[in-house]
C-alpha cells in the first residue's frame, strides 16, 4: 500500500516536474532577451493566470490527499485473529525491548518473525519520543510515552532486515538499532523453544534439547544451577561457573535478565545473546572481542547508556563472554 502510494505520488509529481520545466525552458529560449529590444509591455495582474495556476495544483495535491489518507486509515486498522503473531514494542534509550504476548517471550534488538505471517506491533516508549522503522518490511511510526502507536507487516522472504529508530532521542539515536529476522515456521518453532528453554532450570548449550521446561524459576536460581546441568549433558561446554558467579557480584543480574519468560525492563532481557548478530543495539558485531570491550568499557563504547562502567577487569570480561556466549 506504501509502495503504491509513493508511486502514485511520483508520477504525478514526475508528470508536474517535466511540463513545468519543459514550458520554462521552452519560455526562456524562445522570448529571451536580444540586443537592441525595447523595454517589454509591463503588465500587472492577470486573474486568468492566477486561477489557472491556483486551480491545477490544488488538483494535483487532491489526487494525492485522497489516496494518502485513504493509506493512513488503513494502514493503522491493525489485523487481527489468532493466526497474527503479537508484538510489543518498548523504546528505551537507546534499545528496544520486543515483548511476544502469546508466547510469554521477551527479548531485545532483535526480533525474530516467521515468514508469511502477519506481525501487529503496538508501540509504546519508557522515556522519550522515537520512532520505529524497518525500511525494507513497514512504514515509520513514531512512539511515545504514555499513548501506543501500531504498525504491522508481513515478511514474504526469510532474511536479516536492519532496522533504526528514526525520531531524535538523545546523543546515542544513531546507534538505536535493531535487527528483524524472518525465518521459516520451523526456524521460528526452533527459536521459540530455545527461548522458552531459558525460562527452564537449564539454559542448556544451544545445540542440546531442554531437557525438562517445565515452569519458569526465578533467574536468580539459574546460574548456580547452570554449572552441573551443563557438566551433566555436555561435559565439552566451556567453563561458565566464574563468569555464572560475576554476572550477580558486579550487578548484571540487577538490570539483565537471562530469562526471555521474565521480562525485567531495565537493561535488555539478553537470554539468547549468545547467538545475536549485534550487540548494544545494532551497533557492533556480537563478537567475543566486541562483547568483551562492551562489558568493561560502555560509557567508552556508547556514551551515556545507563549501564556504567563496572570496574571489570580484562579477565572477568572474558569469563563473562564465556558465560553470555552459553546464553
Ligand atoms: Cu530512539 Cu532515536
Amino acid at each position: 500500500m506504501v509502495d503504491k502510494l509513493f508511486r502514485t505520488t511520483l508520477f504525478w509529481a514526475t508528470l508536474v516536474f517535466v511540463l513545468t520545466e519543459s514550458a520554462l525552458v521552452f519560455i526562456i529560449v524562445k522570448f529571451r532577451g536580444k540586443p537592441g529590444d525595447p523595454e517589454p509591455k509591463q503588465v500587472h495582474g492577470n486573474t486568468m493566470v492566477e486561477v489557472i495556476w491556483t486551480a491545477i495544483p490544488a488538483l494535483v495535491l487532491a489526487m494525492i490527499a485522497v489516496p494518502t489518507v485513504r493509506t493512513i486509515f488503513r494502514t493503522y486498522e491493525i489485523p487481527t485473529g489468532a493466526d497474527v503473531l503479537q508484538v510489543e514494542v518498548i523504546g528505551h534509550q537507546w534499545w528496544w525491548e520486543f515483548r511476544y504476548p502469546q508466547l510469554g517471550l521477551t527479548t531485545a534488538n532483535e526480533l525474530h518473525v516467521p515468514v508469511g505471517r502477519t506481525v501487529a506491533l503496538k508501540m509504546i516508549t519508557q522515556d522519550v519520543l522515537h520512532s520505529f522503522w524497518i525500511p525494507q518490511l513497514a512504514g515509520k511510526r513514531d512512539v511515545f510515552p504514555n499513548r501506543s502507536t501500531t504498525l504491522w507487516f508481513k515478511a514474504e522472504e526469510a532474511g536479516d532486515y536492519p532496522g533504526q529508530c528514526a525520531e531524535f532521542c538523545g546523543i546515542q539515536h544513531g546507534r538505536m538499532a535493531f535487527q528483524v529476522i524472518a525465518q521459516t515456521t520451523d526456524e521460528f518453532a526452533g527459536y521459540v523453544s530455545r527461548m522458552e528453554a531459558t525460562g527452564a532450570v537449564s539454559p542448556a548449550a544451544p545445540a542440546a534439547p531442554p531437557a525438562d521446561s517445565t515452569a519458569a524459576k526465578p533467574a536468580a536460581a539459574a546460574p548456580a544451577l547452570t554449572t552441573t546441568t551443563l557438566a551433566a549433558t555436555a561435559p565439552a561446554a566451556p567453563d561458565t561457573a566464574a563468569g555464572a558467579q560475576l554476572f550477580m557480584m558486579k550487578g548484571c543480574i540487577g538490570c539483565h535478565s537471562l530469562n526471555a519468560t521474565k521480562p525485567m525492563g531495565i537493561g535488555p532481557n539478553l537470554a539468547g545473546i549468545g547467538q545475536r548478530l549485534y550487540i548494544a543495539a545494532g551497533w557492533l558485531k556480537n563478537t567475543d572481542a566486541n562483547l568483551a570491550n562492551w562489558i568493561q568499557h560502555p560509557q567508552t563504547v556508547k556514551h551515556g547508556v545507563l549501564m556504567p562502567d563496572l570496574g571489570v577487569t580484562p579477565a572477568e570480561a572474558q569469563s563473562l563472554v564465556v558465560y553470555l556466549r552459553q546464553h
